[in-house]
């Protein structure tokens, strides 16, 4: 478990955290969510890199990566609360992880994200990420256009 800022903590998904992760999702990404079974088989495949963000009565948000791989890893999906944005909680979720990361022996991280997510794009230069490579128009499809990112430690 890890103390954040306020009455907050970061730790491991339960299986039963798992309806609440899905309503985090959906009202985040309301046109595509994952949908129930990939977050199902995250959990089981990848439970230890899915941290959720809980104040002892609800949850606030959540963030998932791959565990190092060739010293590599990937953030696959990070999420804060809509009421909650803007106060530092996204900084240190991904503080959190990649630290974590580092310790598990990764030499670098990468991640997707829209050019047009101000916010994410702020963070992940706040954090001394990177443009990797070419933007990709149709990333995810028409109309999903991504950009990866990269942080070497
Ligand atoms: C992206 C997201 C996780 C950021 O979380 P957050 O808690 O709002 O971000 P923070 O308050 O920790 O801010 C982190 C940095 O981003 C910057 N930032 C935050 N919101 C911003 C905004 N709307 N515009 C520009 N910069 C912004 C801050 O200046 C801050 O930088 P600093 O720490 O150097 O001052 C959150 O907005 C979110 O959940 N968005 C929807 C899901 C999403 O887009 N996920 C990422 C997909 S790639």
């Amino acid at each position: 478990m890890i103390p954040l800022h306020g009455d907050r903590f970061l730790r491991k998904i339960t299986e039963a955290d798992l309806p609440d992760v899905l309503r985090l999702d959906r009202e985040t990404f309301p046109d595509d969510p994952y949908p129930y079974f990939a977050l199902r088989q995250f959990h089981d495949a990848l439970g230890d890199h899915l941290l959720v963000v809980d104040d002892g009565t609800a949850l606030h948000g959540y963030i998932l990566a791959t565990p190092p791989l060739h010293a590599s890893s990937w953030i696959l999906s990070l999420v804060v609360s809509p009421a909650l944005r803007g106060n530092g909680l996204g900084r240190e979720l991904m503080t959190a992880m990649l630290r974590r990361l580092h310790e598990e022996g990764a030499g670098e991280v990468l991640l997707t994200v829209d050019p047009a997510n101000g916010s994410a794009v702020a963070l992940y230069r706040h954090l001394g990420f990177t443009p990797y490579g070419e933007f990709h128009p149709e990333y995810f499809g028409p109309g999903e256009p991504r950009q990866r990112m990269r942080l070497a430690f």
